[in-house]
């Protein structure tokens, strides 16, 4: 299948986990992919040799996606590149670890802006280097959202406003021709998961609680976002799409 062949897309986040095996997926069926990485410039050159390796354009675009100028820097960049947008991605996250009582000012600050308000941005600049035949864009959420995981409140919070503007843009940017929807998963197996308390018993508990028995990969994630961001997904709108292999039922 080459759903996304000739399109052009970029991944926040896209360097490791989750981000990554979205961006792997829209490469392996056709699209050239800007990966956006913070710290980590190893992981992002490593996605980047593998997305070329499967004959598409890549590139490694470093930007912390929690300061507005950063996220603009970073749109200048994808424009640079590939001259405009098709596909954009808002997968990237950060946030503190610890009860709500406990949150403070930096732990707030840093969750909404990463997880957030940085998605208001994104979109905000993906629409400008949209063509005429507009677009599509996703948010990764977490079933944190509407649920409570441990330690979880900042991130639960900030994916829960996540949430709410991907319903808020889908009805403004529908008329462009530009889908706007989320894919919310339940504990997937990354790194991300180091950092819950008593990770072990969690992720027994959680791989007990699931009927199939077992933790999300990052490709069940990413083949809902290819889905998503596919032209079979057009009549879907503002939706958040829970991947949590049965988790919550
Ligand atoms: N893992 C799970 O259990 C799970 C479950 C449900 C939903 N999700 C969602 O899936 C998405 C990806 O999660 P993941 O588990 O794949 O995360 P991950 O493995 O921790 O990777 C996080 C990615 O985000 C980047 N990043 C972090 N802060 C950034 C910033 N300020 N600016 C730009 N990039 C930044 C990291 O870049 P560096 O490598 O440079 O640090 C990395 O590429 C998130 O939205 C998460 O909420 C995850």
């Amino acid at each position: 299948m080459e759903r996304f062949k000739g399109k052009r897309a970029l991944v926040t986040g896209g360097s490791r986990g989750i981000g990554r095996a979205i961006a792997m997926r829209l490469a392996s069926e056709g699209a050239d992919v800007a990966v956006n990485f913070v710290k980590d410039e190893q992981s992002a050159a490593e996605t980047v040799k593998e997305l070329e390796s499967l004959g598409r354009k890549a590139i490694a675009l470093q930007a912390d996606i929690s300061e507005p100028k950063e996220v603009k820097k970073l749109f200048a960049d994808v424009k640079e590149t590939f001259g405009g947008l098709d596909l954009f991605v808002s997968n990237a996250v950060s946030g503190v670890v610890g009860p709500a009582e406990r949150i403070g000012r930096f732990g707030w600050d840093r969750a909404m802006n990463t997880n957030a308000r940085s998605f208001l941005l994104g979109v905000q600049q993906s629409v400008k280097l949209f063509g005429d035949q507009g677009g599509k864009i996703i948010a990764v959420s977490s079933i944190g959202s509407v649920t409570c995981l441990p330690g979880y409140a900042a991130v639960g919070a900030s994916k829960s406003a996540l949430e709410s503007l991907v319903r808020y843009f889908a009805r403004e940017l529908a008329p462009r021709g530009i889908n706007v929807n989320a894919v919310s998963g339940g504990p997937v197996e990354t790194s991300a998961l180091d950092f819950f308390p008593d990770k072990e018993k969690l992720l027994e508990e959680w791989t007990d609680r699931t009927p199939a028995h077992r933790i999300a990969r990052p490709e069940d994630i990413a083949s809902v976002a290819a889905f998503l961001l596919s032209d079979d997904a057009s009549w879907i709108q503002g939706r958040t799409i829970v991947a949590d292999g049965g988790l919550t039922l």
